[in-house]
């Protein structure tokens, strides 16, 4: 690590900030390129977040990242929204310009359609719809980005019917399905996403016949603790082709490194390796 009194500096927001894998990953990438900076953790109530993002400019950081609970409060506390953070209500990437302009940005939706890419390079929007479960902030990012890729149709399905309608007012299009309805509209679709809770390390499984899913459907899941969760498990025994959830954590966290360090980072399987070794 290299910091010397010129540093860049950046960091993650949140409350709590221990769980954040931002640190190691930016960490890594300083490494990497040998740049003079650093990337810490911020530790930051939510009642004083606002003074926290007025300080930090004058302290000289370059930007930081928001993580839970602050990505809908950081909204209010830009001088400037960048697409798509509005459309999905959320802020996940603050960059201080030199005259003290804060923008905010989102970009967990051009992440998570990098990861999709990568991970199913011959996945066509237009080949059918795409069935999402969920209507949290993950689910916003991912219907924003799966309509600017292309996607004619997209089902969503969250337990909580209010919050489907909720989400399909702020981002219409959407059509809304009923949680236990969810395995029905697999029929045709060639994307599922999963962006609910379910399959992460101490919550249920999410339960899903999967019988009338394409073979030739991909399956993907935002959950990455675990890696394979039951669900890319079971769509990968029947032939799917799955991509895991990490991929969207790294290529999110890309523009953030470019505009603080002046550094285009890779994604790569020694990052994801890296990132994977403290989980
Ligand atoms: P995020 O912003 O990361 O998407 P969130 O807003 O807490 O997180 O959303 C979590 C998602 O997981 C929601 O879609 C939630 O469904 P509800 O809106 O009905 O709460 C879903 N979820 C969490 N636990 C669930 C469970 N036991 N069964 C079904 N869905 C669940």
């Amino acid at each position: 690590m290299i910091v010397s009194g010129k540093a860049k500096l950046a960091g993650v927001i949140g409350w709590p900030v221990s769980h954040s894998r931002s640190p190691r990953l930016h960490g890594y990438w300083l490494d990497r390129y040998r740049i003079d900076g650093a990337y810490i953790p911020l530790a930051v109530h939510p009642d004083h977040l606002s003074d926290v993002i007025k300080a930090l400019p004058r302290m000289g950081f370059a930007g930081v990242n928001l993580t839970v609970p602050h990505k809908e409060a950081a909204l209010k506390l830009v001088d400037r929204l960048e697409d798509p953070a509005k459309t999905i209500g959320a802020v996940n990437t603050l960059v201080f310009e030199a005259d003290g302009t804060i923008i905010g940005r989102n970009t967990d939706a051009a992440g998570f359609l990098q990861n999709l890419r990568t991970g199913a390079p011959h996945w066509d929007p237009k080949d059918g719809s795409a069935v999402v479960l969920g209507a949290g902030g993950a689910a916003r990012a991912v219907i924003a980005a799966l309509q600017e890729a292309g996607v004619p149709d997209i089902y969503l399905a969250n337990r909580t019917l209010e919050r489907t309608k909720a989400l399909i007012a702020d981002i219409p299009g959407p059509k809304a399905v009923a949680w236990e309805e969810r395995a029905r509209v697999l029929n045709g679709a060639s994307l599922l996403v999963n962006t609910t809770l379910l399959g992460q390390t101490g919550q249920p499984p999410l339960e899903i016949n999967l019988s009338v899913l394409p073979k030739a459907a991909i399956v993907t899941d935002i959950v990455y603790a675990p890696l394979e969760t039951d669900l890319l498990r079971r769509a990968k025994e029947r032939g799917n082709v799955v991509v895991d959830g990490l991929g969207m954590l790294l290529w999110q966290a890309v523009p953030g490194f470019e505009v603080w360090f002046g550094q285009r980072p890779e994604v790569t399987p020694e990052l994801r390796a890296f990132v994977l070794e403290n989980s």
